[in-house]
């Protein structure tokens, strides 16, 4: 038999394989840091963590789709800016709750493109996570787990995210969203309709999380907060408008987006369990609105893609899914129409852009 690739870089199999999937929020954006709602769903895209123990605290990681190695000693962590520091911001969180473990090997493979606003950081993160509790054999559950991989996101990564992308790649299934509660992690799983077609399509144009516009969202809530006197914008719901309205720009129209993104949560689970596929694509169009126009974390591209999606008789409707300044629109389509509705729509897209978009689900 041949070698594996990790076979080949080691000179010996890995003791523990584990994987964890990109996610795609179907609604509820930029409402997590806000302790909001958010409804994420696992996609078919996964990330793979093999790994084996070493006698030593040195950490070789080989991610095998770069074509790049880097290494570290434990206890020794720090900030580099590459991929290496989300593996060296868990193990520095791990030591930091007081787990034990010793050096290791591991390769990693993925194929939810990096930038394409699908979790590749969660994903990878929490696939770690996984691996390394199984190799050191330490108790966590899955909400541990996202816990800990967003500390390490936004301690060492030093990117201030909200805790979605975690909980969702640790917990969601495909098939199902995650119906959570960010003020407390309460959430409920609320199926998929079987009956419509769940359509992922990446703009080619990618984002960075560690790139200052995703905190300056952030730091404008914070502003809103102070303004309107509360400690969240989850404490104001639509009744409050009026009253948020009249605060000064840009912070009215973030609290706004906040605010209605948080009810359309609401409705969008409801429409779901009521089967009406046509409430939920309208809410995804608003959806959109209101990131492009008060949130102002979209980019043409993306707008592009929504409006030709929007414009086929076999999409409900269609959304900037992530944090945005490029990534992936999600759209709902007829049952067994999505791969032919997405394909068109990629094309028209490529030939008026000159971008090199794909379509992650679903598959052939
Ligand atoms: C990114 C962050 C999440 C969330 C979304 C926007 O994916 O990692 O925490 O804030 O943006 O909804």
């Amino acid at each position: 038999m041949m070698p594996t690739p990790f076979e080949t870089k080691y000179g010996h199999a890995p003791a523990v394989t584990a994987r964890a999937p990109g996610r795609v929020n179907l609604i509820g954006e930029h409402t997590d840091y806000n302790d909001g709602f958010v409804l994420p769903t696992a996609i078919p895209q996964l990330t793979t963590f093999e790994l084996s123990r070493r006698e030593d605290r040195s950490v070789r990681v080989h991610a095998a789709d770069l074509g790049e190695d880097a290494t570290y000693e434990l206890g020794a962590e720090r900030r580099t800016d590459g991929w290496i520091d989300y593996v060296a911001g868990v193990t520095q969180e791990l030591a930091r709750d007081g787990h034990e473990i010793g050096g290791f090997d591991a390769l990693v493979t993925s194929d939810v493109p990096r930038g394409s606003g699908l979790s590749s950081s969660a994903a990878l993160l929490v696939a770690l996570i996984r691996g390394l509790r199984e190799l050191y054999g330490f108790d966590m559950d899955d909400v541990q787990v996202a816990r800990l991989a967003r500390r390490a996101e936004n301690g060492l990564v030093g990117a201030n995210v909200g805790i979605m992308d975690q909980m969702a790649c640790s917990l969601a299934g495909e098939g199902e969203a995650l119906f959570l509660d960010c003020r407390d992690l309460s959430f409920e799983r609320v199926p998929l309709p079987t009956n419509a077609d769940l359509v992922v399509l990446h703009s080619g144009v990618e984002h960075s999380h560690a790139g200052g516009d995703y905190n300056t969202r952030r730091a404008e809530c914070e502003r809103a907060c102070e303004l309107l006197g509360v400690g969240s914008l989850r404490d104001l719901g639509e009744d409050d408008l009026d009253r948020v309205n009249a605060i000064e720009e840009p912070y009215a129209r973030r609290a706004r987006h906040v605010i209605t993104e948080n009810a359309r949560v609401l409705r969008t689970v409801a429409a779901l369990r009521a089967g009406d596929l046509e409430e939920v694509g309208r809410l995804f169009l608003a959806s959109h609105a209101s990131m492009r126009d008060d949130y102002e974390v979209s980019v043409p591209e993306v707008d592009l893609i929504v409006e030709l999606a929007s414009a086929l008789e076999d999409v409900y409707g269609a959304r900037l899914t992530g944090g945005g300044f490029g990534g992936s629109v999600v759209m709902l389509a007829r049952l067994g129409r999505g791969r032919a509705a997405g394909e068109s729509v990629a094309a028209e897209y490529a030939r008026r852009t000159g971008r090199e978009p794909k379509l992650l689900t679903p598959g052939e």
